[in-house]
């Protein structure tokens, strides 16, 4: 392993390049990253760092978000099958029919979209900043949510404002049921619940704090509490231990796991590194337009 971490760190020198990680990659990865966060910080830091070359440690949409925000730079993702189901709840067809249907609407997309659906939003959010920005959108206008029906009845709940949601949803999210909760509590009451937005209204109730991947992060750092439910992908877990060692972190079912987040390893990094692939381009005519909505999501940010 020490071989290949080598070959990645003097591949990295040569080529220019930054690796960014989401929270849900594999441990491993998290650590190699010079960068790990959430949607939000992963997309601001796309677009500011200096490297010619990221490679994204995380699935397509956020490595097209990063190829739509610094379109100068080569963008990798070294396993071109990471997808999200979710982002391919919708396509832009879709959405086309859905405005239609309501014309002089808004349209907020969560980021987990593909860049096509995102050049026919008006709005992109990320599950830390979804709240702030429906609340700064204009009283009177309607709200189409598009695709996760969680995080889009979340952001009505916390805004009273008519959101109409779109059927999408997060498999691995819906994993986690209302009973897993109750039974992880039953075993450690003095826990707190923090869940993920994505996750169902039962799980959402029933959590002490609904947080992305980023401000769990930061809220477990501030926190007195020794114990936590971690209501969202188990990846986080590694950067919580290493972070607060001191806490205990129950995950309250093994199913809490993104395949697709999985399939980023060591060896892919290398060999994206040493192929330069895979690609991730968007054509011009879509990124313009889809860089609108990207613009205004990394001006918002989380209060
Ligand atoms: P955040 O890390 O932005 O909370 O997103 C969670 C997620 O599901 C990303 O796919
Ligand atoms: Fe998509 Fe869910 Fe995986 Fe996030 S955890 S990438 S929303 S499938």
């Amino acid at each position: 392993m020490t071989g290949v971490l080598e070959k990645i760190r003097k591949l990295k020198n040569e080529r220019n390049a930054v690796i960014l990680a989401h929270n849900y990659q594999r441990g491993e990865i998290q650590d190699l990253a010079d960068f790990c966060g959430d949607s939000l910080a992963l997309s601001i830091e796309a677009s500011k760092t200096d490297a010619e070359v990221i490679v994204f440690c995380g699935v397509r949409f956020m490595a097209e978000t990063a190829a739509i925000l610094s379109p100068q730079k080569t963008v990798l993702l070294p396993d071109k099958t990471a997808g999200c189901p979710m982002a391919d709840m919708i396509t832009a067809e879709q959405l086309r029919e859905l405005k239609a249907e309501h014309p002089g609407a808004l349209v907020v997309c969560y980021v987990n979209s593909s860049a096509e659906v995102k050049a026919e939003s008006d709005y992109c959010c990320t599950s830390s900043n979804a709240v702030e920005l429906v609340k700064s959108l204009p009283a009177d206008k309607k709200i189409l949510f598009v695709p996760d029906k969680n995080l889009g009845a979340f952001v009505a709940e916390r805004t009273g404002r008519d959101v109409i949601l779109w059927p999408g949803y997060c498999p691995t999210h819906i994993y986690i049921t209302a009973d897993d909760i109750q039974n992880a509590k039953s075993k450690y009451p003095d826990a707190v619940i923090m869940s993920h937005p994505e996750c169902n209204k039962e799980v959402r109730e029933l959590s002490d704090e609904l947080l992305s991947t980023g401000q769990m992060l930061k809220f477990v750092k501030k926190s007195p509490a020794k114990q936590f439910i971690i209501g969202t992908e188990k990846g986080i877990i590694h950067t919580l231990k290493k972070e607060n060692p001191n806490a205990e972190y129950i995950s309250p079912t093994e199913r809490a796991i993104c395949p697709n987040m999985k399939k980023i390893t060591i060896d892919k990094v290398l060999w994206s590194l040493e192929e330069m692939k895979t690609l991730v381009t968007v054509k011009q005519e879509i990124r313009d337009k889809a860089k609108k909505a990207l613009e205004r999501m990394v001006e918002i940010l989380p209060s």
